[in-house]
């Protein structure tokens, strides 16, 4: 068990991810706070604390997923709620960290929404945020609090394994920007890494080249995120071309939009690895898809923010 002291914390839990907001209570060995969500007849969010929260620490779980827009309102409203509610500091939980896809001016006349989206959760008055695999590890710039970066690198690999660790595995990048990413997931293990070269937009998920050895082996792709799916399924199509035996395929953040789940299952891919940062539609659900939870890594974060011990 956890060691905090439940009378100076509590962890809320908004829209987005309950189940893991109360596993990650569950942990903490605390309940959740009762809070009232409602909504005015035109759409308009309203939230009340339904009990006295003056001078604790408070630990709100919301991540940006779909529906993203009132997700995240939700959680501007609540950080406000919690501020004048003479909280002591407000500590914002969010597993996936939306809208960090556009995190810089690609070509003109585009936004950074990452930034903007950093500055209203600042600006709304949380003081520090706890987040795991945000899209690029610079993004922690974009905030002026500190900020909890955890990754899941080491509960997906550690499965990848147990479960499969006889096998004759090679980690492979989707994509150039994710190389350190498949590195970090590769070392502890000593499997090989490949990398997918691919054709700049706008065939963003033409792949023109497979660099390293992947014949005959079962390939793990590794990436953040899997929103529609088709990162992943071109590069499993372009593995089994080049010769691997299997195609795996493991992300954080299971977006899974416009169907990418039955896209997914009706890939050549074997089996989808995800972790509970996003809570998957029950509709999402398959045999081939295995979800992780990251309730107690988070568990453990707010235990060491709580005794001020360093969390990695
Ligand atoms: C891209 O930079 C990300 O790391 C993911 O590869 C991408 O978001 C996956 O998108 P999709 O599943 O829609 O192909």
């Amino acid at each position: 068990m956890l060691k905090v002291d439940g009378d100076n914390l509590k962890v809320f839990a908004l829209s987005s991810n309950e189940p893991l907001a109360q596993k990650v209570a569950d942990e903490l060995g605390v309940s959740l706070t009762n809070i009232g969500l409602q909504r005015f007849s035109d759409g308009e969010i309203a939230i009340n604390i339904e009990e006295s929260v003056r001078g604790v620490t408070a630990y709100l779980v919301q991540s940006t997923v779909d529906p993203v827009n009132d997700n995240f309102m939700e959680l501007l409203i609540m950080i406000d709620a919690l501020k004048r509610s003479a909280v002591k500091t407000i500590n914002v939980v969010m597993p996936y960290f939306g809208y960090a896809r556009q995190d810089r001016k690609a070509r003109a006349r585009e936004p950074i929404t990452a930034k903007l989206v950093a500055n209203l959760i600042v600006e709304a008055g949380a003081h520090r945020l706890t987040t795991i695999d945000l899209h690029a590890a610079q993004l922690q710039g974009f905030f002026n609090i500190p900020i909890d970066h955890l990754t899941t690198v080491n509960l997906l690999a550690s499965y990848v394994n147990e479960k499969f660790g006889e096998k004759d595995i090679v980690i492979v990048s989707p994509d150039h920007s994710g190389v350190s990413r498949a590195r970090d997931f590769a070392k502890d293990y000593g499997w090989p890494i490949a990398i997918l070269n691919r054709k700049p937009r706008p065939n963003i998920n033409t792949i023109s080249e497979v660099i390293g050895d992947v014949a005959g082996k079962v390939a793990i792709v590794v990436d953040d995120i899997i929103d529609t799916g088709y990162r992943t399924i071109s590069s499993a199509d372009a593995l089994i071309e080049a010769g691997a035996k299997e195609v795996m395929s493991c992300a954080t953040h299971g977006v899974l939009s416009a169907h990418a789940s039955q896209r997914i299952s009706e890939s050549v891919i074997s089996r989808l690895i995800l972790t509970d940062t996003i809570q998957l539609k029950e509709e999402d659900m398959s045999d081939k898809i295995t979800v992780l939870t990251v309730a107690p890594m988070l568990a453990e974060a707010i235990e060491a923010i709580q005794n001020q011990h360093s969390i990695h």
